[in-house]
């Protein structure tokens, strides 16, 4: 990406013998959007603190704006970061707080009180400069930390789990306002997160993280309908695996056939021949009667979960796999659990993985 605001090239940091970022690549075009998503340990902070300049990097390289900064100071790069704790000061007030990035940098005092109630107000805090962080609700102090970033309106923004000690509510409310705020400034964001609700409905592209690699960097829809690995597969919503063999490469549609315990089988496939992993989402896989074309196996239905809306459908296959399909709750089947039935689904709505089972 020639006009990236940020370029990663084999980024690496190792802890004693630890690799804890193991040669990250990554671009982030100028108002994109871009989550790290991975288990803990991954190395999601270690690469955020190395962007931001408060780790050096063992290897790689790191460009703003077309520009090396792996020798400039934190100050000098241009960047907002929330961190994974907040880090407000407790005896400071919100003001103090929010204006503190304004001093270091050398603000005419003139101009800071006005930049601040600005930041304040684009984060809905008006009102409150003058109490102090312990004074604030969690999702209060979440906004003074991200006002605090975009004070000093950086090139870039960086969010290391701004969420995480949030109730779902209040989490779920602040997706949206801090999606809407990033739309509005345009400003390119790297959010690190390990909730997968918040990845999908945030970014416009996630990169999922194992052992301090990237193993797959798409936008939302890529990554859940096409996972490269059944461990991005797995991190991901839940999914049915299965284990097949594909017996040629895809067609012509990107169909390939299979091989499976429960019968013959076929999905899309971007693999060769050989021993792999069938996938279906648990509301890609229906019950009841198929329509011409669609592959059936017979299976047992033995839980039913209610979930209000949906219900989830714990199911047996002959050999013993155990399948899990999601059935709207719309009133009209009833499964009881004991019950033979006919799980079915596309070609369409399966995707291989080119991984053997485990
Ligand atoms: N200063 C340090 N010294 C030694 N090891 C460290 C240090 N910082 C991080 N690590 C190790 O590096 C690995 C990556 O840590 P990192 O904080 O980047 O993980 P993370 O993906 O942010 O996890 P979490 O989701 O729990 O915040 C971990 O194994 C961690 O223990
Ligand atoms: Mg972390």
């Amino acid at each position: 990406m020639a006009d990236a605001a940020l370029q990663l090239a084999g980024l690496v940091k190792r802890f004693g013998a630890h690799t804890a970022v193991d040669g990250v690549d990554l671009a982030v075009a100028p108002g994109e959007f871009v989550t790290l998503l991975g288990p803990s340990g991954c190395g999601k902070t270690t690469t955020l603190n190395m962007i931001a300049g408060f780790l050096s990097p063992d290897g790689g390289h790191i460009t703003l704006a077309g520009r090396h900064v792996e020798e400039l100071p934190p100050f000098k790069r241009d960047l907002g970061m929330v961190f994974q704790d907040y880090a407000l000061f407790p005896h400071m007030s919100v003001a103090d707080n929010v204006a503190f990035g304004l001093k270091m940098r050398g603000v005419a005092a003139g101009d800071i009180a006005a930049r601040v109630r600005e930041a304040l107000a684009l984060v809905k805090l008006d009102g409150l400069e003058a109490r102090r962080p312990l004074q604030l609700s969690g999702g209060q102090r979440q906004r003074v930390a991200l006002a605090r970033a975009l004070v000093i309106r950086p090139a870039m923004l960086l969010l290391d789990e701004p969420l995480s000690n949030l109730d779902l509510k209040l989490r779920e409310e602040m997706r949206i306002e801090i999606s809407a705020l990033q739309r509005r400034l345009r400003i390119a964001t790297i959010f690190v997160t390990h909730d997968q609700g918040e990845a999908l409905t945030m970014s416009d592209r996630i990169a999922v993280m194992r052992a301090g690699r990237i193993e797959q960097l798409g936008s939302p829809a890529e990554i859940y309908e096409r996972p490269a690995t059944r461990f991005v597969a797995g991190f991901i919503g839940s999914i049915n695996m299965v284990r097949a063999r594909a017996t040629g490469a895809a067609d012509a549609g990107g169909i390939a056939r299979l091989e499976t315990p429960a019968g013959a089988a076929a999905a899309r496939f971007a693999g060769s021949a050989g021993d792999v992993t069938l996938t279906i989402r648990p509301e890609r896989l229906r019950l009841g009667a198929p329509p011409p074309g669609a592959i059936a196996w017979d299976v047992v239905i033995e839980r039913v979960v209610y979930l209000g809306a949906r219900l989830e459908l714990r199911l047996k296959l002959a050999d013993g796999t155990p399948l899990l399909a999601e059935a709207p709750n719309d009133g009209r089947a009833s499964w009881r659990e004991g019950q033979v039935a006919l799980a079915w689904f596309t070609a369409e709505d399966a995707w291989v993985i080119a991984e053997p089972a485990a």
